[in-house]
C-alpha cells in the first residue's frame, strides 16, 4: 500500500452538491413514473445508495453483476456477469446506474442485456465519465462527473479491491520501483 499515493480529486462536499442536483432532474424526468434502478454491482455501491436516496417516490432496485477488471489499472476486455438481474423490467421504466464510463464497454453490455429484457424506456447514469472515446459512442442520459483520463479511486471505485470506503475520490498513481542499491 505505501508505494501508492493518492490526491483529491473531488471531495465529499463537492460529490454530495452534486448528487442534489441529479436527484432532482432525475425525479423531475420521471414524475409519476415508478422508476426501476439497475445498478452495476461493485463499484456503484456509494453512488447508488447516496443519489437513490435524493430520488423520492416510487422506486425499485436490484443489482447485476459486471465486471471488466482483473486486478489491474488496465481493462482486460472481457465482460464477465457474476450477478444476474432478479426482478421483472419489461414494460419498466430501467435506470442504469454504473460508477464510472470508461472505455464504455460495460455499458454497452448493460444496455443490450436490459433491452433484451423489453423495458418501455431504457436511460443511464454514471457517477463519472472519463474523456475518452467510448465504444460504439456511447453515452450516459446522467453524467455526475466527467473527468481526466487518470485512474481514480474512492467513493466505491477500488484498486485490486482496496480503497472503496474512502468517502471523496482520489487519483492513484503507482510509484516506479526505486532502482536497487548496487
Ligand atoms: P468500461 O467498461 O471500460 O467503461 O469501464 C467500466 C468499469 O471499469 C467501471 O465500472 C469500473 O469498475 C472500471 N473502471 C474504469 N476506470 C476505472 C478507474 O479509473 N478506477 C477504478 N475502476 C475503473
Ligand atoms: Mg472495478
Amino acid at each position: 500500500m505505501r508505494d501508492e499515493m493518492v490526491e483529491v480529486l473531488l471531495p465529499e462536499q463537492q460529490i454530495q452538491v452534486r448528487l442534489d442536483e441529479l436527484g432532482r432532474q432525475i425525479r423531475a424526468d420521471y414524475a409519476g413514473k415508478e422508476l426501476t434502478v439497475v445498478a452495476i454491482l461493485t463499484g456503484t455501491v456509494m453512488f447508488a445508495a447516496d443519489l437513490l436516496r435524493r430520488i423520492p417516490g416510487p422506486l425499485r432496485l436490484d443489482y447485476i453483476g459486471l465486471s471488466s477488471y482483473h486486478g489491474t489499472t488496465k481493462s482486460t476486455g472481457e465482460l464477465v456477469v457474476t450477478k444476474s438481474l432478479k426482478l421483472d423490467v419489461r414494460d419498466r421504466d430501467v435506470l442504469l446506474v454504473d460508477d464510472i464510463l470508461d472505455t464504455g464497454q460495460t455499458l454497452v453490455k448493460a444496455r443490450q442485456m436490459m433491452e433484451a429484457l423489453w423495458p418501455r424506456t431504457l436511460k443511464s447514469c454514471v457517477f463519472l465519465e472519463k474523456e475518452v472515446p467510448h465504444v460504439g459512442n456511447v453515452s450516459a442520459d446522467y453524467v455526475g462527473f466527467k473527468i481526466p483520463d487518470k485512474f481514480v479511486i474512492g467513493y466505491g471505485l477500488d484498486y485490486q479491491e482496496r480503497y472503496r470506503n474512502l468517502p471523496y475520490l482520489a487519483t492513484l498513481s503507482l510509484k516506479t520501483p526505486a532502482p536497487k542499491a548496487p
